[in-house]
């Protein structure tokens, strides 16, 4: 979301005038759009912050002035804080309000230190330029897309209820108008994003609540939208209408992330997940016996406060029974003001890293399987761009995997049959079959 947030931030500045440049040293303008999730990506910021402060510096020494403004969520959750912290900062700016980022930037010129972390009423989806208005900036293959933001499920570990906000969704109409946007831009694959996607209920067209699997239905109608992904979903907002439309509808590609966090389910319950591990494992069921073929993604936290090795025993066998394709994994990280963060028999270091390591052998060993499994099929990949070497052009499978092949640039934006042949790292690499769809 942070990247997607990222775009429309220069979709803002584009309006005014501003360039994208290459590098931070030909910027006037440097924003650092942040994440709160876990601590180290919130440190980094001031360690970056700091190399930025001497740039600034060197700038100013040869007449330059640059402006620094910190987005994101850290800046919602610290606020003023920041420019105690770091004085090279000139404004904040929290996820909720970038759209007013060029009022801000304006007003920063004059007063340095202003700071923006509204909640605000109006919708800043309506002040953002539509992507189509602006044809001189390539959006790519595949884009993102924000349908529905924010999180009341309140998981006692995880700050987004308070960085975000409450749960929103944005109307199908304006979500289906930035997509034809986009896709007559050149774009050929959206991934709706959302903290609770699934959780999805916007107005429709006629003024009622859709639900998710309904806003899936309405956007495969778009022409030229070969393809449809989403993340992030909760197990609980899973409903039978969504794996319905898995598998009528060929646009909406076959991969479910579906976050577990633990098989354990007394971890389960004290994380207010508001599931078991077997009511996972059915949803895993339910969604294989729609879609065979679908390709499971989860994310999984070690060390939770009161983790014991059984309760890490339980999370390593739910990871055996379900075969994931992909998973993320993360060592708990305490958050301020999340409750978790103050429960008792806090896990060491050292056994956090300890089954972080154990999950990790096991994940890899299963992604890896999974990726040789595709040895010898034929898939339909959507190229997305040149690839590492001259001569070869990269995309994805339907299952989201990286392919490399030998083809010509002029695939790119099509899709074609290719057949896999090998696995290294974590590409497949693969011939091309035939075309199937040529770019205008
Ligand atoms: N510590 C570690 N991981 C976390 N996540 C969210 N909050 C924390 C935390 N405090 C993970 C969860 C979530 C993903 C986006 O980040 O696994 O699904
Ligand atoms: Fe955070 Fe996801 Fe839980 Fe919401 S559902 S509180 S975003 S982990």
């Amino acid at each position: 979301m942070n990247t997607y947030d990222a775009t429309r931030m220069i979709d803002v500045m584009a309006a005014e005038g501003f360039e994208e440049t290459g590098t931070m040293e030909d910027a006037d303008l440097i924003i650092l759009n942040t994440c709160h999730i876990r601590e180290r990506a919130s440190e980094k910021i001031f360690s970056e912050l700091g190399k930025i402060r001497v740039l600034k510096d060197d700038q100013a020494a040869r007449g330059r002035s640059v402006m620094v403004g910190v987005a994101g969520c850290v800046a919602q959750a610290e606020g003023k804080e920041i420019f105690r912290r770091q004085k090279t900062v000139d404004l904040v700016v929290g996820p909720q309000s970038y759209h007013h980022l060029a009022a801000l930037v304006e007003q920063a010129k004059s007063t340095p230190g202003v700071t923006d972390t509204e909640f605000p009423l109006e919708d800043k989806f309506d002040h953002l330029a539509a992507p189509s208005e602006d044809k001189t900036r390539s959006r790519g293959i595949s884009a993102f897309v924000t349908v529905q933001e924010g999180c009341d499920k309140f998981c006692t570990f995880c700050v987004v209820p308070y960085t975000r906000g409450a749960e929103v969704s944005r109307p199908a109409v304006k979500i289906i108008n930035e997509i034809r946007g986009l896709v007559e831009a050149g774009v050929r694959e959206v991934t709706f994003l959302g903290q609770n996607v699934n959780g999805y209920h916007g107005e429709g067209p006629n003024g009622e609540a859709l639900t998710f699997a309904q806003l899936l239905e309405e956007v495969a109608k778009i022409p030229d939208l070969p393809r449809i992904r989403y993340m992030t979903s909760h197990p609980n907002d899973m409903d039978d209408d969504l794996l319905r439309v898995h598998a009528d509808i060929p646009a909406v590609m076959p991969f479910l992330h579906l976050p577990v966090q633990s098989g354990s389910d007394r971890i389960l319950a004290k994380m207010n997940r508001g599931h078991t591990a077997a009511f996972y494992l059915d949803l895993i069921e339910n969604s294989r016996a729609a879609r065979p073929d679908i390709a499971l993604s989860s994310d999984f936290i070690v060390g939770f406060p009161g983790e014991t090795e059984e309760d890490f025993q339980a999370t390593l066998d739910l990871i055996q029974r379900v075969n994931f394709a992909m998973t993320y994994f993360f060592k708990y990280s305490p958050r301020p003001g999340t409750p978790a963060s103050d429960m008792a028999d806090q896990v060491s270091e050292e056994i956090k890293s300890e089954r972080l390591a154990r999950l990790q052998a096991l994940v890899d060993e299963q992604r890896h399987a999974y990726n040789r499994s595709k040895i010898g099929q034929t898939l339909d990949v959507l190229f997305e761009k040149a690839g590492r070497y001259e001569g070869q052009i990269a995309g994805k499978t339907p299952y989201w995997q990286a392919v490399q092949v030998n083809g010509p640039k002029s695939l790119i934006g099509s899709s074609a049959k290719v057949m896999i042949t090998d696995v290294r790292g974590n590409s497949l690499f693969g011939q091309l079959i035939q075309p199937i769809g040529v770019a205008e």
